[in-house]
């Protein structure tokens, strides 16, 4: 491993340089039984994806889809960075997800829901059913809500069906849909209502999850209240409810503002809405995500690009045939669920499973028992659920009889000791493993191995995807090549059809944020001068396996879920005791990163303890309870650079026990044993190497 008082000298001038070094891991085969069923096995495809078919190539993707018309143009660089796919055509999503299979598949499951309560029976929903379901909810948005093409609603719900549903109506109008992770608190909803312009607002009245009935409604007063403090009327609220007939929520229904769906859809039963054929670069999402300044953005996806791409990787990657069950436990309002719950698979015509609940509850072996009693055969995770069950119920797979073909790992880099746990003992050695990298603004996979084709390597994601060449960059803009052992920023060479269109209503910062830095020549329209910048740390070795590394900004990957930490801050800071907040990433077993808060009090403050409960309430509030701090630290002062930026990677790497590097040169250097000694004892501390993204943290500031 690399000498960590060297990394921390390197890193002063050049951090995303740093060397790594790393035990190689083995290959590991896919099963023969898994390649004989696979997909993909065609050696051809190489070919078909290689550079020199660019962009052409993925017309393959394209042409798994129904067009109302076919597109003349693969993609139009006029514009750069707004990148056109699949110029001319028009299609419709929710035509594509639910309407085309009707003839082969109206009786089989779409989607089956399985609730948390163990005693509640599990629901399949078969395409037609869903057909039908889809045409009245689009009813009650267009005639009810006056909804149309190009409008935007945003959908605060857990994971039910009516959730699908929803956006799936949307879809059929040209409606965007602006999906809000159901565990943010009624703030973080109202804030992005207000950022994308919605009128309209979808709830549940509740939910359950770890045992708690949890009145989701309640936070439908909160989220109108902060739009309207933002500027943005929410006249609408649709509330669905989680059991017909009854009202889960102690908030009462505001008259004139919020409807029942089951109420409104009493007028629709039947009713057929004609899918509206969209462009195929009408905006089909947003989907809000943690970047480097304080405020969330709104990733835009696209229609015929983003269908197309998830629908191409679903089928090669995932494995995805109808016949197959397919479960990916992520929730759908993050990219993963929108990916690969919801619009890849059904685009397939697959079966997907929506499950209401948490992993470990009632206890480490329900996630079995679901695969059992619904067979399924693809299971889809994160490292965090990985290592949650493992440390919780290590033996539990073995006890349940379930068969998975295909497993896969998303959302953070996964240690090669959990990998091998998930290979062995939940796939029982029969699963071929893909290890997807990707984000919310790239739509789909950009590393992985193909399941049928290449060997596994655990701890790498892998290969780049069909017709992703990427690239690894250091701060001086030179090429690290394969076998360089040096770190670097990945970069994605080339477009693809799944990367975001924009940020709604900025393309200002979409520019700034992924295609300044490395951009060639600002006047081209060659897509080569353009390489994506990822905000990844990663290496490349020899083979062509990328190891991911991390985030190489202000974001903290906790539990595979993006957090900000200048929206930590800032939230710390309606604190009017505090003077000063920095939050930094500390390695927590289970949910891979965690974050710890540093702050400093105005003068006179006589109650410290006070201030740092509310602190972790508002971050709560504003934020919601996956940000909650692993630890708060109550300094005198900050470690600040001369110029009075605060060297958060020093707080790094004290809460991390690694090397803090050379601080003399700081205003304050003295202040780095203070809070050295507060945190981690007078005694003799045994310094750890650490892991790359923390040595990386905050080397793009
Ligand atoms: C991280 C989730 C290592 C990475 C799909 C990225 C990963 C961020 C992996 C995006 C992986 C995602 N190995 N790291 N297989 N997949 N990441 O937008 O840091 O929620 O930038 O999208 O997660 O998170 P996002």
């Amino acid at each position: 491993m690399a000498d960590p008082k060297q990394a921390a000298k390197a890193g002063a001038e050049n951090e995303a340089h740093i060397a790594v070094h790393w035990r190689e891991e083995e290959y590991v085969y896919p099963p023969a039984k898994f390649i004989g069923q696979a997909n993909l096995t065609d050696p051809a495809v190489l070919e078909r994806f290689s550079e020199k078919n660019f962009p052409e190539c993925y017309r393959e993707y394209a042409d798994m889809l129904d067009w109302d018309e076919y597109w003349h143009t693969t993609l139009d660089t006029s514009n750069p960075q707004f990148w056109k796919w699949f110029v001319g055509g028009k299609l419709n999503v929710s035509y594509n997800c639910v309407d085309r299979h009707l003839k082969k598949y109206k009786n089989k499951a779409a989607l089956i829901f399985v609730p948390e309560p163990e005693d509640e029976p599990v629901y399949a929903l078969t395409y037609q059913e869903l057909y039908t379901r889809v045409n009245e909810v689009a009813a009650v948005l267009r005639e009810d809500c006056g909804l149309k093409t190009g409008d935007r609603v945003t959908i605060h719900m857990p994971m039910i069906l009516e959730l699908p549903i929803t956006m799936l109506a949307c879809a059929r109008l040209g409606v965007v849909h602006s999906v809000v992770f159901g565990g943010f608190s009624g703030e973080a909803a109202g804030l992005r209502a207000a950022d994308s312009g919605s009128h309209v607002m979808v709830y549940a009245d509740g939910y359950y999850r770890g045992g708690k009935k949890i009145d989701h409604k309640a936070s439908a007063d909160i989220a109108v209240e902060m739009a309207k403090k933002e500027g943005q009327k929410v006249d609408k609220i649709l509330v669905w409810r989680r059991h017909r007939g009854q009202y889960m929520s102690a908030k009462p229904m505001i008259e004139g503002r919020d409807y029942f769906m089951d109420d409104l859809l009493k007028k629709h039963l039947r009713k057929k809405v004609a899918p509206v054929s969209l462009d195929s670069e009408a905006p089909l999402f947003l989907m809000y995500t943690s970047g480097t300044t304080g405020k969330p953005k709104g990733c835009q996806h696209r229609t015929g690009g983003y269908l197309a791409y998830v629908t191409g990787t679903s089928k090669y990657y995932q494995d995805i045939h109808p016949e197959d069950v397919y479960w990916c436990m992520a929730d759908i309002g993050w990219i993963t669920g929108h990916s690969y719950i919801v619009y890849g698979p059904l685009a397939l015509g697959g079966t997907s499973v929506i499950f209401e609940g948490v992993p470990n509850y009632p206890d480490s072996g329900r996630v079995w028992r679901i695969a059992e009693q619904l067979d399924v055969n693809i299971f889809h995770t994160s490292p965090t659920a990985i290592r949650m069950l493992r440390k919780t119920g290590p033996d539990e797979p073995q006890k349940y009889n379930y068969h998975f073909k295909h497993m896969t790992t998303v959302g953070e880099p996964i240690e090669p000791e959990t990998w091998r746990w998930y290979y062995e003992s939940v796939g029982k050695g029969e699963a071929v493993i893909v290890d997807t990298w990707w984000q919310t603004e790239t739509g789909g996979f950009l590393c992985t191995t193909k399941p049928g084709m290449d060997p596994m390597k655990a701890g790498s994601a892998g290969p780049p995807a069909l017709g992703i060449y990427p690239a690894i960059y250091d701060e001086e803009n030179k090429d690290l090549k394969a076998g360089s052992g040096k770190a670097g920023n990945i970069c994605i060479r080339n477009p693809w059809p799944g990367i975001m269109q924009t940020i709604w209503g900025d393309n200002d910062r979409f520019t700034r944020q992924y295609y300044t830095k490395y951009c060639k020549n600002p006047k081209s329209t060659d897509w080569r001068d353009w390489p994506y910048f990822a905000a990844d740390g990663a290496v490349l070795p020899a083979d062509g396996y990328f190891r991911i590394l991390g985030r190489v900004d202000d974001v903290i990957n906790v539990a595979g879920h993006r957090l900000g930490t200048k929206e930590l801050e800032a939230a710390c800071l309606t604190v009017k005791e505090v003077a000063e907040a920095a939050v930094v990433p500390v390695v927590d077993e289970i949910k891979g990163r965690m974050p710890v808060v540093y702050m400093a009090l105005k003068p006179g403050v006589s109650d410290p303890q006070r201030v740092e409960k509310e602190v972790i309430s508002v971050i709560e509030t504003l934020i919601g309870k996956i940000a909650r701090p692993k630890s708060i630290h109550v300094v005198s002062d900050l470690p600040k650079t001369r110029s009075g930026k605060i060297m958060r990677r020093v707080l790094a790497a004290i809460s991390n026990t690694m090397d803090v590097g050379d601080v003399t040169t700081l205003a304050n250097p003295d202040i780095v044993e203070e809070i050295r000694k507060q945190v981690q004892g007078t005694g003799p501390v045994q310094l750890k190497e650490g892991p790359e993204d923390v040595k990386l943290f905050g080397s793009n500031e």
